[in-house]
Order: C-alpha cells, then structure tokens, then sequence
C-alpha cells in the first residue's frame, strides 16, 4: 500500500517569485507530495496575500517563517509538515536552514546553500547532530542522461578522467537589468544578498556540483579570474576557472591543506560561466574526456547523451530507451520521443530526496545523499556546502598573485 503524501511546507516562493512554482510543481509531480505549509514573501502582508493565492488554508499561511517554525512545531506528529522547502533570496537561506533543521524539520534549500563555509558547516553540524534530511536542489543532476553519464565514468566506460569543459552561458545580465526594477537581477547583483559570487556564485555553483556528480572527481586547485563586465556592477557577471583535480588514491587531497606545487595532478578542467553572453539563454553543458572515450550533454538538448569512442562512429544515447542504465531508468517517466526537461528533472531531485525522508520516517538513519556518501541519490548538504568552498574559494584565487590556489574541500 503507498504511503501517505509528504507533507511540504515553502519559506519564499510568494508573488512575482521565479523558483518557488518551480520547487511546488516539482515536488507533487507525481502525486506523492501536498504543499500544505508557507510563508511566501518578504512582508507579513504579501506573504499572507500569497499563500491566500495558493489556497494554504488560514492556519498554515503565516505572516514569517519565524511563525511558521512555531506554529509547525507545535502541530502533532500526522499534520506537521515533512520537509520545509527555501526558496528565498541567498541571504535568507541561512537562518531558515538552520533553526528548521535544528528543530528537526526535514530540509531543501536552493543554492547556492549559504554565503560562508562557515555557514555551511554550522548547516552539516546540525544535519550530523538531528539526523535530518537536507537537499539543496542542483536540479542539473536530476537528468536522466546525466545520471546515465554518471553510471557510464563510474564504470569506466569512457576509461580514466583526463579533462573536463563545463561551460553556463547565460545573457541576461548583459546590461544594467538590476536598475529596471528586476527583482531577480535586484538581488542577484546585490554581494549583501547574493553573496560573494556574481555568475560564479549563481550558476558557477551548478557547473562545480555537475562535475562533482558526473565525475566523482574532488577539486585540488584552481586558477581563476572573475569579471565584471558591466559598469557599475559590484560583483562578477563572467568567470574563466582552471581547475586541477586530485589524482586517484591521492590522500592529500581526502584531507585539508592540499600541496598543491608538486604533486602529479589528477584531471584538469576548463569551467567557464558567464551572464553577459547575448544570446545564451539557460546554455549549460558538460563534456567529459576520458583514456577510452567521451561524454557530452546539453541542458538544452537534455533528453540525448553524445558517447565517443576512439576510432568508432558516435553514439547518441537516448531517454527512455531500454539499453540504459538502471540510474537513468529510474528517473524517467514517459517513453522516448515525448521530451522530458527541467521540471521532470527537479521532481527528480525531489523525488529522491522524499525517499530519504520516507525512509527517515520509517526509522533509517543513514539518510545521507551524494555528499554525505550516504544511500540515497540526492544532492545534500555537503554537495552545498562544497559549492559554498568553491565560489569563496573562486573569488580569493582571482585576487590572488598565486597561479595555483589550493581548492580542496572536506567535510
Ligand atoms: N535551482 C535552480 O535552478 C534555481 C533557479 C533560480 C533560482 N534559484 C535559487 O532560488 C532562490 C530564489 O531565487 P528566485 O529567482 O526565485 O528569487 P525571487 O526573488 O524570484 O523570489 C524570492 C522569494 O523569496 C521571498 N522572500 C524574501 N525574503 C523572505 C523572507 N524573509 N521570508 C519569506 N519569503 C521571503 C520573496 O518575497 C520572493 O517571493 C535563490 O537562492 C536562487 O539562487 C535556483
């Protein structure tokens, strides 16, 4: 028999929000979920205004996520919510990931996680300390073809990792949108709100954890330089990183304070991301290099996989088909030829992410997702907290007069 829907609270996501409809759609895709829960916006009186949009009955539509907390945590076991979904401006995410999952709310929070590492490991300490379920939505790896990608390294099918082009091209923020009015560009531009990153903070972080889950691979170093192209912009709007990663077996970089001069590195990556690239709408791809073969997929052509073997005709890997893999297999919902996108792809990262939480509720404690090395195939807290490392560490190794600065994470 199934069991009961999760129940899914949202602190952001109000009117005039862009991701928050994404996050709701996404998680009740499948009819698993109900969105029962909210405080939507910045003010008591729009987020009021904006739950009421949503139909959330009068006592789960809450003036601030400090009164949700109470309130929720006052409810009995059968009607409190199950996970709380963050969807708020960077700044934000911070308190409302913390005082919910150290009240022992299951957690899933947009990136990029935090502003600080040291944010970020306050959050894994309270995940380790409560035993919660925390995912941060990289709903780039909820792709199918990207899981399959991931299935196809792991099991040496392109052989060992030699180099690795992820490439984010956006031009949205080729000129001054934030002055417009634009919300999203407001806060985005705003290092109080955003961050310290710009680009490489807002799509940067998406392109580190799509190596990471593709490859495996842990950064060693990186050499990298941020621009801010547009007058006046305070933080970066383009981003061109060098990337070494540790070399196999490699127990320097399993621990802190990595050499980084003179030991043989491991693959070498190319990140570039960037929102002044006119014409670029949502132009994500990756392409892995390997001894045997390679690998190439496309955000906007997400439903193929391009496979290249030496000496042989290339392959192009299809959704839904039935030589896929069992990762890929179980992230599909419809036969090939009816295309899947990003909402499937985020109800993807849902999804797993719910089967933690179920799981949880049932009483496992190894609930832990990709970062946390655990069962489950989610991106966690440690997935966040590592592209926290990597913007902070972006933006000191672009003021650096090193060539090489150490890049290495553990949690
Ligand atoms: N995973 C992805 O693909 C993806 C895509 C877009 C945005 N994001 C991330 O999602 C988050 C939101 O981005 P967005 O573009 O939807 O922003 P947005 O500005 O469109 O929406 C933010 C919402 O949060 C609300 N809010 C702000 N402060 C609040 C508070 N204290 N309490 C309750 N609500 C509050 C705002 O009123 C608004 O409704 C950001 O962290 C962003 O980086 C992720």
């Amino acid at each position: 028999m199934a069991d009961t829907k999760l129940r899914m609270g949202m602190v952001g996501g109000g009117r005039g929000a862009f991701i928050g409809q994404v996050h709701r759609t996404a998680a009740c895709m499948d009819g698993r979920v109900e969105f029962v829960a909210g405080c939507l916006s910045s003010t008591p009186e729009k987020a009021l205004a904006s739950g009421k949009d949503l139909n959330l009955a009068d006592d789960r539509n809450y003036p601030t996520w400090e009164a949700m907390l109470e309130g929720e945590k006052k409810l009995p076991a059968e009607k409190r919510i199950d996970f709380v979904s963050i969807v708020t401006p960077n700044h934000v995410h911070f308190p409302v990931a913390h005082a919910f999952a150290s009240a022992g709310f299951n957690v899933v929070c947009d990136k990029p996680l935090v502003h600080t590492t040291e944010q970020a490991r306050q959050l894994i300490d309270a995940v380790r300390r409560t035993g919660v379920v925390f995912a941060v939505t990289y709903n780039y790896s909820g792709y199918p073809l990207v899981k399959q990608a991931r299935e196809m390294v792991a099991a040496g099918e392109i052989g060992e990792v030699r180099k690795i082009i992820v490439e984010y091209s956006q031009g949205w923020l080729a000129n001054r949108l934030e002055d417009s009015g634009q919300k999203q560009a407001n806060w985005r531009t705003d290092p109080a709100r955003s961050g310290a990153g710009g680009a490489v903070g807002d799509i940067g972080s998406h392109a580190e954890q799509l190596v990471a889950y593709v490859t495996g691979l842990k950064l060693q170093a990186m050499s990298a330089e941020l621009t801010s192209f547009v007058p006046g912009r305070q933080l970066d709007d383009d981003a061109n990183i060098l990337l070494r990663y540790c070399s196999a077996g490699s127990s320097e970089c399993a621990g802190t304070g990595a050499d980084t001069s003179d030991r043989e590195p491991g693959a070498r990556g190319i990140l570039t991301v960037s929102q002044i690239c006119i014409g670029h709408e949502n132009d994500l791809s990756i392409r892995v290099y390997g001894t045997k073969g390679s690998l190439l997929w496309r955000q906007e052509d997400p439903n193929f996989l391009v496979h290249r073997v030496d000496g042989q005709p290339q392959r192009i890997l299809s959704r839904g088909q039935g030589y896929l893999g069992e990762a890929a297999k179980r992230n599909t919902r419809i036969p090939p030829g009816h295309p899947e996108a990003f909402l499937e792809a985020f109800a993807n990262t849902y999804n797993n992410a719910c089967e933690a939480i179920r799981a949880r509720k049932a009483g496992k404690k190894d609930v832990g997702g990709v970062g946390l090395g655990g069962p489950f195939d989610y991106p966690d807290v440690v997935d966040g907290a590592r592209g926290v490392h990597f913007i902070e560490t972006s933006v000191k190794a672009s003021s650096s007069s090193e060539k090489w600065v150490s890049a290495t994470f553990s949690a």
